[in-house]
């Protein structure tokens, strides 16, 4: 083999290497949003006080955490919205307080849904799915309607808890998120 050939063949050899080097991080750090799981739950939230809750009428609050756009962070933003119905009177204990916490993601086809004060119920603006205030799908009275949702209101798990000082009682929320369009709630 000639001198020539041999430095060619030397050169190849390193430029492959350092080609394989470099590659392998790169496709890594490339493809890694594509492969990041979701988390099922971002953990219990303290979303409101008990007392900024009006038994019987829905409200809603934000859920905060960390939004993941891609390679972009951005750290506390808003990642969900949730309806919470106080059902009951204040209580002395924490345990005897009942709260409902429901997504305000539709199940049809995942569009945010608001209250009507006057129907007292819940109503998704795209494509009219109703819903009572126990989140179950309900009828519009309306000739021909067919609420379009496949289920209710994805209910979700909350809990009044008392804060470090005792004087005040807070309502956590575990929020997640589940597949639109089925008929079963189905963790995303
Ligand atoms: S997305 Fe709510 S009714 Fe279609």
């Amino acid at each position: 083999m000639q001198r020539r050939t041999l430095l060619i063949r030397l050169c190849q050899t390193i430029a492959a290497t350092a080609t394989a080097v470099l590659i392998i991080p790169i496709g890594r750090f490339i493809s890694a949003p594509l492969f990041r799981k979701n988390k099922k739950s971002s953990g219990a939230q303290r979303v409101a006080k008990l007392t900024q809750l009006p038994v019987g009428t829905p409200t809603q609050v934000a859920i905060i955490g960390n939004r993941q756009d891609g390679w972009t962070l951005h750290p506390q933003a808003v990642i969900g919205k949730v309806w919470l119905i106080r059902r009951n009177e204040e209580s002395e204990k924490p345990e005897d307080c009942q709260v409902d916490a429901y997504s305000a993601i539709c199940p049809h086809l995942g569009c945010g849904i608001n209250h009507s004060a006057d129907d007292l119920q819940f109503v998704c603006p795209c494509h009219e799915a109703v819903f009572d205030d126990q989140g179950a799908v309900a009828k519009l009275d309306k000739p021909g309607y067919n609420n379009p949702s496949p289920r209710g209101m994805d209910t979700l798990d909350c809990q009044v808890v008392a804060s470090e000082s005792g004087n005040d009682l807070w309502v956590e929320v575990e929020y997640e998120r589940f597949k639109i369009g089925l008929k079963d709630k189905v963790n995303l």
